[in-house]
């Protein structure tokens, strides 16, 4: 039987094509695409895949808490058992992320906690670092802050070229998020019930 995802993105969808092209239809189904902006191209990529989509734009609805009852409820009405944040803009409410306790994940384009939040590659390239990365944790109520599961570093070239540096962080992000879902799906992943920072791999 296979395990199924939604998976939500509010921009290019690179993250969902590297799932879509990697696990889907494997042991892994991609049974819904959900965003905040109708015209998110990850919202084409699914559709070109022949995958459900859902647009959630806050303005249609009174605040961001019943937004995230509308996409909560969309996600739970598609019996997905995990929900992967790929390229996901927003912050999501708390009880969004209490409606799914261990059951959110997010790719995050730098080697967490360092350089959290928004345009993190351009924060860490600034910043002058000699090693980057992508990490990929589960989502709890801080911004970038829940538990990591995986993380890949790798020194930067001596370039000045951040185009260069985005370039190799996208490619380990379409390794990393997929080899994250297939180790969640295959039951290999769990929180240490005496740690709750540290995620047991069971490869
Ligand atoms: C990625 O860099 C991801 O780490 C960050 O947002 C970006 C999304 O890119 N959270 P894409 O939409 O998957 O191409």
């Amino acid at each position: 039987m296979s395990f199924p995802i939604v998976v939500l993105v509010s921009g290019e969808g690179s993250n969902l094509q590297a799932l879509v092209d990697t696990v889907h239809g494997t042991e892994v189904e991609i049974v819904g695409v959900g965003s905040n902006k109708p015209d998110a191209r990850g919202l084409e990529r699914a559709r070109a895949a022949g995958i459900q989509t859902a647009a959630f734009p806050k303005r249609d609805y009174a605040g961001r808490p019943e937004r995230d009852v509308a996409l909560g409820d969309w996600i739970e009405s598609l019996g997905a058992e995990l929900v992967v944040l790929a390229g996901f803009m927003e912050i999501l409410s708390p009880d969004f992320i209490q409606r799914f306790p261990t059951r959110i994940v997010n790719v995050h384009p730098t080697l967490l906690p360092a350089f959290a939040g928004i345009h993190s590659i351009e924060q860490a390239f600034n910043y002058g670092v000699k090693v980057a990365g992508v990490t990929v944790h589960f989502v709890d109520e801080g911004v970038d802050s829940g538990p990591i599961i995986l993380q890949q570093a790798f020194e930067l070239p001596y370039s000045r070229d951040i185009a260069v540096v985005e370039q190799r962080i996208h490619e380990i992000e379409h390794e990393l998020l997929p080899r994250a879902v297939r180790l969640i799906a295959g039951g290999k992943v769990s929180i240490d019930p005496s740690d709750p920072r540290w995620v047991v791999i069971d490869e």
